[in-house]
């Protein structure tokens, strides 16, 4: 149900801990005076003192007007950093100045609180809509379209939505990163100018800054206030924090348009990437806000989420049925719910050299077709998924000598090769017609139930052909439509996105998807960085976190099973890993650590996350409470050898201080095999101690040794 109330011209929403003042007077776009902490149920002429304490003097050498820092930032209106709206007709109608002319509210069924705004600025013959939504969570979220209106093409640039952060935000926090290295945390001031996150690869990036984060000096997971945005794109955009001398601050998002990319002819519009933001009292409030959010969605994934086995660093290419039905049984034996068959199973691909595009199965390698292994898997119990790169085409394929139009180029040259491979335009309707009907055929033939949607390379020199245009905008929009229409044909179909790992990981790609591939690197240590980073947007349960080999492939290490799988247990669990080489003790092993990791995913996929700061950099502690604090699953991984030993007393956060709690280590994560002179007093027998004592007092744990982790249990219990 949807309701629509009159509006005032200072709108005040509150929802879930956080307040958001609208500054809606005059016909000036609206202009966001609070967001952060709730401040109250307050009356009309609170709200009114509000607005008037923000109000800025004026100071010398600046416009008589007074700056207005609207969502959509007008130079206009003497905004002097980026602007939100950029582009021209013809060299002309570069600066607009929007006048509101409509505007209304509305609250969702699910509790969400929308402004939408119309405006037109009537000399550049442009009209904007916006749209303003608090979530029932406290997200802060944002939409913009334009339209032109005039004669003649208006040539968009840039249309950016901003968030103003107030002062006291002094520091920054985004991501960066590579393939096998996504989502690397670096930390800096924020300081006068422009601090921008530009992303030109054509895929959400495994650089991408996932979250741009403002906040409080020496913010940390669980104090400090944060404010931070999300630019919700999978193609090329740009995510900023600008301060300018006037004090003003932003945090600003929005779609990074290559040149000429966007040219609307009358009548037409652009509509951009959802901005959003996060408040919260602490990284961790912020993220459970994201979390809540996803998982309040219709489509979230259903429970409970099922272990997957993937061939990739199993078998690689190597595919042959007797091969896989003894991996695809291994696996079931293990407790492996879903078998996805990887790369290497259609025309010509027997390695990285030939196939994308062809996607028909190879008789020289599967000659009854792929029936006989998913028949096979889905006899074992287990669900039978299937990898695919839809957008991609090696020049070696007949689909790329058929056609050779419907590869993105400049037009006069072919982008340079990756992976051997290229882009094929789906915005060629040839060209998306082919590759929907392909999955959608194999789809419904293997009676597929998962599909591992991957993307591995940068789209460079991304044009359309004959004439080159560039062409990621649409690239990404006619990618969002093909899984659309691939969904809506196959009710019940998973995809999980992987773009050479991590490297497309947004909530627009999760409005759509159901599991994100978070990195190509399955070693555990370096695991324990990527996810905790990714998991600032991502819940667990949307996180693909595997079980890879006793000696990695990526980087060489050999950690121990129970590392290994310490660190998957806090993701969507799955294995990588050529379960028919392990030995029996091994798999046993791998069986127990599915086992109670089916134990604990009602909470672990459903609890708040939670990530302690701690004094020693080695010991990592996080963790899921449940929503009513009454039970946790902590994980306290070592990450390498520290100048204390043993380490320190560990703290646990997020409890009810009220309650009691039972702490036990959880099996096989209870480190069954050090020393008895390593351990404890209560290790064997377990602890009762108070929410209070664990957070301010903590608990003394073995001394372990570096890359292991330890899995603690806690059951509130009734107190003593
Ligand atoms: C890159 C992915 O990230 C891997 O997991 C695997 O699917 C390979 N591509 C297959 O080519």
């Amino acid at each position: 149900m949807t309701t629509s109330s009159p509006l005032t011209d200072l709108i005040h929403l509150r929802s879930a801990g956080v307040s958001v003042v609208i500054d809606a007077s005059g016909s000036t776009l609206p202009r966001i005076v609070h967001w952060g902490a709730d401040i109250g149920d307050l009356s009309p002429a609170t709200l009114r003192s509000v607005v008037d304490a923000t109000i800025q003097p004026e100071v010398s050498n600046t416009t008589d007007d007074l700056l207005q820092l609207s969502l959509i930032p007008e130079n206009s209106r003497s905004w002097t950093g980026t602007p939100g709206l950029s582009g021209h007709r013809d060299g002309a109608d570069f600066s607009p100045a929007f006048a509101t002319t409509s505007r209304d509210f509305a609250v969702g069924a699910d509790g969400s609180q929308t402004l939408r705004f119309t405006a037109h600025d009537a000399d550049a013959a442009l009209e904007l809509h916006l749209t303003l939504e608090l979530t029932a969570q406290g997200l802060l979220r944002s939409q913009a379209n334009v339209r032109n209106d005039g004669e003649g093409v208006y040539t968009l640039d840039g249309l950016l939505i901003a968030f103003p952060v107030p002062n006291k935000a002094t520091d920054l926090l985004d991501l960066t990163g590579r393939h096998l290295r996504e989502r690397s945390p670096q930390r800096h001031p924020f300081t006068l100018g422009t601090y921008s996150r530009e992303n030109r690869r054509g895929r959400t990036g495994a650089d991408a800054t996932l979250l741009l984060i403002a906040g409080a000096a020496n913010f940390g997971f669980r104090s400090g206030q944060v404010w931070g945005v999300h630019t919700a794109w999978s193609g090329n955009h740009r995510t900023l924090a600008e301060r300018i001398p006037l004090g003003n601050a932003m945090l600003a998002g929005g779609e990074l348009l290559l040149s000429g990319e966007v040219r609307l002819a009358q009548g037409e519009t652009y509509t951009s990437p959802w901005l959003f933001g996060s408040f919260g009292d602490g990284l961790d409030e912020l993220s459970g806000r994201f979390h809540d959010y996803l998982r309040a969605r219709p489509q979230h994934p259903v429970y409970p989420r099922r272990v997957v086995g993937n061939t990739w660093e199993a078998t690689y290419f190597d595919h042959d049925l007797e091969r896989l039905t003894a991996l695809a049984t291994a696996a079931a034996a293990g407790g492996v719910e879903r078998f996805v068959l990887d790369d290497g199973w259609f025309l010509g691909r027997r390695d990285d050299h030939a196939g994308l595009g062809d996607w028909y199965v190879d008789a020289a390698v599967w000659p009854e077709g792929l029936g006989p292994l998913a028949d096979a898997v889905r006899g074992l119990g287990m669900d039978f998924g299937l990898w695919f790169e839809p957008e991609m085409v090696n020049p070696d394929s007949d689909l790329a000598r058929a056609h050779p139009e419907w590869i993105l180029q400049t037009g006069k040259r072919m982008p340079p090769l990756s992976r051997h491979q290229q882009v094929l335009d789906l915005a060629h309707q040839g060209a998306y017609d082919y590759i929907l009907e392909r999955l959608d055929s194999l789809i419904k033939e293997y009676g597929v139930a998962y599909v591992k949607w991957d993307h591995n390379r940068d789209l460079i020199d991304a044009g359309h052909s004959p004439r080159g245009q560039a062409g990621v905008s649409k690239q990404t929009r006619a990618v969002y439509r093909l899984i659309d229409e691939l969904k809506g044909r196959n009710s019940g179909l998973e995809i999980e996105s992987c773009a050479s790992g991590g490297g497309r990981v947004d909530l627009e790609i999760l409005s759509r998807t159901d599991r994100i591939w978070a990195s190509d690197c399955v070693d555990a240590h370096e695991r324990q960085l990527i996810q905790r980073w990714t998991g600032l947007l991502v819940p667990p349960e949307l996180v693909g976190a595997h079980v890879g080999s006793p000696v990695n492939h990526s980087t060489g290490r050999s950690l121990t099973l129970d590392f290994r799988a310490a660190t998957a247990f806090f993701g969507d669990m799955g294995v990588e890993w050529n379960l028919t080489t392990a030995t029996e003790k091994e798999q046993a092993r791998f069986a127990q650590w599915v086992s109670a990791y089916k134990s604990s995913r009602d909470l672990l996929h459903s609890g708040r996350v939670v990530r302690v700061d701690s004094p020693d950099p080695t010991v990592w502690i996080n963790g899921v409470v449940a929503h009513d604090a009454s039970r946790a699953i902590f994980s306290v991984a070592i990450m390498g050898t520290s100048e204390i030993a043993p380490h320190g007393r560990v703290r646990l956060a997020g409890l009810n201080p009220d309650l009691t709690y039972s702490v036990r280590p959880l099996p096989p994560g209870d480190l069954d095999w050090l020393p008895e002179r390593t351990l404890v007093p209560w290790w064997h027998n377990g602890l009762e101690i108070p929410g209070s004592v664990l957070h301010d007092v903590g608990i003394q744990l073995p001394d372990l040794p570096p890359e292991s982790a330890v899995i603690l249990e806690l059951v509130a219990v009734p107190a003593t």
